[in-house]
This record gives C-alpha cells, structure tokens and sequence, in this order.
C-alpha cells in the first residue's frame, strides 16, 4: 500500500502527529520535499520531539527515509540523530536511508536566503534555511548532493568550482562570505559519518511496493504553499501537493492508495501571504494562545483564522484526497458563534473557489456562516459520539461541504488524542 499524506492548507497542520499515529501501519516512512524549514512535534510517552528532517515514524519500527527531492542541511540532522540517541532512540544506517542525490544545504545557501530577505522590498518571510536557494542549485544543476559529501575529493572539486560564483553572488547581494576551511572539513566528516546510510530511495520504495509492504509518503509545509499551485510569491520552493511524492521519490502515480490531507479545525499562516479569514483579534488570539501556535522552526507566532472552505476546496482538487484528519478541534471550545468561510466576495462576485492570483485572494472578503460553538473542553474525548453536539454537527457539516470524508479527529497534542471518526 502506498498513502500519501499532505498538510491541506498552510503547512503545520499537525502532519507530525497523525503520521506517529499511523505509523505502526507502515514498513517505511519517506520525506519527499522540503528541508529543515519543516518542524514537527511528535508528542509520545509525556516527551515532546520537534524534528525538521528526520520523518515522523522514527518513534515505531519504520524504515525511514530521506527522497531526492528534499533539500537537506547535514547538521541540522546529525544534531537530530544525537538528539534522539540521548533519548534512547538510535537512528542507525538500517532505521534511515538518505538518497545519493538528496541536495546538501550548504552555508551559502542560509547566507543568501537571509540576505535576498533582506533585500525584498515585499518579504516572503522565509524560514533562513537557505531552502529555495538550494533548490535553485538543484534545478541550476550547480546543486551539491548527498553523494557528494561523502566522497571527499568529489566534494572538494565540486566546490572547487561552485564556491567562487556563490561567493560573488553573496557580494552581490552586500555580504561578505567565503566558506571557511574548517566548513569544509565539518562536511566531509559528516559526510563520512552519513555514507552508511546512503540509498537508492526509488529502488527501495518500488522493491518493498512489490513484496507487498506499507509506505506512508509524508508531505511538509503546506498545499498552498506549493510552489507552482500556491499563492506565489508567498510560498517555499518546493511542491507540496501529492503528485510531488510520486516524482520526488520516484513512485508511478498508478501505485497510490491512499492520500490523506491533514487539515486544521481553523487555519493558520506563519510569514507573509494571503490569508482571507485572518484574525487580527481576540479571536486570532485564543487560536494563537490555545492552539500554541508558535513556529516550531523559527518559534513566529502564526497568523490564526477561521476554516477557509474555499481553499481547502482548492487544496481537495490539488491532492485528490482520499481521506481527511481534522486537528485541533479542541482549540475551538469557547469560541462561540463558530464562524465557517463559504466563499469570497470581491469586485463585486461572490466566488465559491480561490481567484489564482494571490493579490486577487488578498482583496476578497470573506463570507461566512454562523455556527453553534461548545463550550466543553473535549481533549479528554476519545470517540465521535464523546463530543458535544455542536462539535459533531460541525465536522459533520465541514465534511458534507467539502465532499471528503472526516477519517480522524484530533482534540490534543498526545497521541492518545486522536480517534477515527
Ligand atoms: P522557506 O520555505 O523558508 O523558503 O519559506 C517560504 C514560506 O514558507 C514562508 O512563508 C515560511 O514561513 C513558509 N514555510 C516554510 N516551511 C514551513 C512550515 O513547515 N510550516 C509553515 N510554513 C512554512
């Protein structure tokens, strides 16, 4: 079986959680797309784990690995591998595989980030991971990989002739960088250490696919972050939407099972970007506070607001989601008249579906439905029927406007808080 799941809106939508939770179910759990811009939080046994490379599953017996199609800063993960070693988690070369043609974020790449931020007269709000910029060596052909770092003469020609020109382009931009030979000696020792876990990660998926084993495929940041789909310019530079899982790790679209959308009970953004149902109040606060809503990269509060229908109606069409897990349901108790975005008014139209251009989606208003809150604290419920009235009548309502079924409800961060519905 091959499942692929995606955030369905703006990225941290708990994807972390719900993938620890299915897990168990999985022979291998890979990373697709994106760098250590993502953060997840897996809560498990009272332990809080916020990871940004290593995929979720790594608390279950999962094989794990790490796709070509991601971008990938070596010290960001081997601070990963020690981090759960000290928790009694050992991340060895037969729990992750990391491809051979994985992109290495290499210093240039977080100095350029940072400096083109800077620059922009209209910011992005990047994470500084130096992600799009190591996208642009990988689609430049000027892209360092994992392979690379881990043969040291390869690496040391390949930098022989890329330095120079990352170098004037960080002088170009008002910095002043050249990579320091103890950089270059820090790279090559990890790259020694990560060689063992160097794989064939198409060859892997495709081999395990055909002895009938489980692959979860687990998406990070968002749809609408999406790099062709989303609302540019205010997204990473990676794709985000389902597809991309089946380029990225090198999968035929004719295997997949399942794909799964993580979506929240209210919607959040972390950066710039449109974001019609933003609350820039009290409303926006209890969302932010009670759903600590807080960066776990860069620790930004996130810009809160009410369910979009529009945009996830988008986000169902860009996945063809199979299956649905709504989160964060808890954080809604006490809000009360729930509002519900059915659509979009904007010169003058009222608009059921996302204008595709982002400054079209920052004019409209939205238009919203009143709905029944609850005032109950649900994190203890355990089951569909637990919930009060209001709560079930609003996942039944969401469910029947979106046309997807609700498969999982999470009302807290432990994995004990989340049920099928
Ligand atoms: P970048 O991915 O660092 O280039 O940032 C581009 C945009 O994507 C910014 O608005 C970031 O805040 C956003 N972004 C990147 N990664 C995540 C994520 O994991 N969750 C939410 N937003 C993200």
């Amino acid at each position: 079986m091959f499942t692929i799941i995606t955030g369905a809106q703006f990225g941290d939508e708990g994807k972390g959680k719900i993938v620890d939770m299915l897990a168990s179910q999985y022979d291998i759990v890979a990373r697709f797309q994106g760098g250590d811009n993502a953060g997840h939080t897996v809560v498990a046994e009272g332990k809080t784990y916020k990871l940004h490379l290593i995929p979720s599953g790594v608390l279950f017996d999962a094989r794990l690995l790490i796709g070509p199609g991601t971008v990938m800063n070596p010290k960001i993960l081997m601070d990963e591998i020690a981090m759960l070693a000290e928790n009694g988690v050992e991340v060895t070369p037969s729990r992750l595989g990391i491809d051979a043609k994985t992109s290495i974020i290499m210093p240039y790449h977080v100095a350029l980030d940072t400096l083109r931020e800077s620059k922009r007269a209209v910011k992005i709000g990047t994470t500084s991971r130096g992600i799009g910029f190591a996208y642009i060596d990988k689609v430049g052909r000027d892209e360092i990989q994992m392979a690379d770092i881990a043969d040291e003469n390869r690496f040391r020609k390949r930098l022989l002739e890329i330095a120079p020109q990352k170098e004037n382009a960080i002088k170009e931009l008002g910095g002043d960088m050249k990579i320091a030979r103890s950089e270059v000696d820090e790279y090559i020792e990890i790259g020694k250490k990560l060689k063992p876990y160097i794989t064939d990660v198409s060859k892997e998926i495709n081999l395990a696919l055909k002895h009938g084993k489980n692959i979860l495929a687990e998406g990070a940041q968002g749809t609408h972050l999406d790099i062709i789909h989303g609302t540019q310019k205010f997204v990473t530079s990676s794709s985000t939407v389902a597809g991309s899982a089946c380029a990225s790790l090198g999968v035929g679209p004719k295997k997949v099972d399942k794909v799964i959308g993580v979506i929240k009970a209210y919607i959040t953004r972390v950066g710039e970007g449109p974001l019609p149902t933003e609350q820039k109040n009290e409303v926006g606060e209890h969302l932010r506070e009670k759903g600590r809503e807080f960066g776990t990269t860069t620790g930004r509060p996130r810009r809160c607001g009410w369910f979009d229908l529009p945009l996830a109606g988008k986000s169902i069409n860009l996945n063809g989601y199979t299956g649905l897990a709504l989160t964060k349901l808890d954080v809604l108790s006490g809000l009360n008249p729930l509002k519900l975005c059915i659509g979009y008014e904007i010169d003058g139209k009222q608009l059921d579906y996302p204008p595709e251009l982002s400054d079209d989606i920052a004019r409209c208003k939205p238009i919203y439905i009143d709905l029944p809150g609850w005032k109950e604290d649900i994190s203890g419920a355990e089951s569909f029927q637990n919930l009060p009235e209001n709560a079930r009548l609003y996942i039944e309502l969401l469910e029947e406007l979106m046309g997807v079924e609700i498969e999982y409800v999470s009302v807290g961060p432990g994995r004990k808080q989340t049920f099928m519905k």
